[in-house]
């Protein structure tokens, strides 16, 4: 009787770890799910592709094929990666290893969860980032903070994945080898419109939040920095989303002249 009282017991007990086992990986599954829908389609396929590809595939990738993104020591190594007027484009590159070292989270909207180094960007910017969207917000407009800080391995998965997916021709002309991008340096920022943040694309220009940007993100400092026809100075398609920031004095000026950075800084042809 007593055996099989233990019995019983045992049994139930069993029982009832697999359920609890079951349950916490419907869980764990649920909550995997929700992670790749939360990121917007659309933005995904400009920048941000990597995000459904899964950890063992990128590693697997970064074992087999290395980057050299300066093979024929063509790049120029830039000598004031600290500097708001630094130059990084496909000729010059951000000295290895390079990190910022006063990245802060601004206190804006973001569509990139908590802790997630997106929402980085340097300090300077990031105070240029809370009037700029305190400005937008007085005139009506809710913008929302996509994708800030990336690491040189970060965007080294970004970049290999574009190439994989979408081929080499496409990945340069929206995507920067590592090494290369502004995103790097931590004062870019992608920035969306709150109603439209899966639009993360050129058409982002016909949103009131996109055509506020292009007048006014020069005010706080910050450029588009690849505009529209200017594809063959930047060495990249216009991208109405990214933000560059170089402080008020130099984004108006370059804001005035109607230029690129290289063309400003005297670095075009
Ligand atoms: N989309 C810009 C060019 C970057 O990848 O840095
Ligand atoms: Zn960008």
């Amino acid at each position: 009787m007593k055996k099989a009282a233990i019995f019983t017991l045992l049994i139930t007990f069993l029982i009832g770890c697999q359920q609890e086992n079951f349950l916490a990986q419907q869980t764990e599954k649920r909550e995997t799910q929700h992670d790749y829908k939360e990121e917007p389609e659309s933005f995904v396929q400009v920048e941000e592709e990597d995000e459904e590809q899964g950890e063992e595939g990128i590693e697997e990738e970064q074992e087999n094929e290395q980057i050299d993104e300066n093979k024929d020591n063509t790049l120029t190594v830039i000598d004031n990666p600290e500097s708001v007027s630094l130059v990084v484009n496909k000729q010059r590159k951000l000295p290895d290893g390079f990190e910022p070292d006063d990245l802060v989270e601004a206190n804006v909207p973001y569509h990139a969860a908590e802790g997630d180094p997106k929402r980085l960007i340097r300090k300077v910017a990031a105070d240029a980032l809370e009037d700029l969207f305190a400005a937008a917000k007085e005139d009506g407009l809710e913008l929302v903070a996509v994708s800030g800080y990336r690491s040189y391995d970060r965007q080294k998965q970004i970049y290999e994945y574009n190439v994989e997916t979408k081929g080499q021709d496409h990945a340069d002309k929206f995507s920067a080898k590592p090494g290369t991008s502004e995103h790097q340096t931590g004062l870019a920022m992608d920035v969306a419109s709150a109603a439209l943040v899966a639009v993360l694309e050129q058409s982002f220009i016909e949103t009131e939040e996109g055509q506020w940007l292009e007048d006014h993100a020069h005010e706080h400092g910050f450029i588009i920095r690849y505009p529209e026809g200017k594809e063959d100075i930047t060495g990249y398609s216009y991208e109405p989303w990214h933000l560059r920031y170089v402080g008020k004095e130099t984004a108006t000026e370059i804001y005035q002249a109607q230029v690129t950075l290289e063309e400003y800084f005297g670095l075009y042809p």
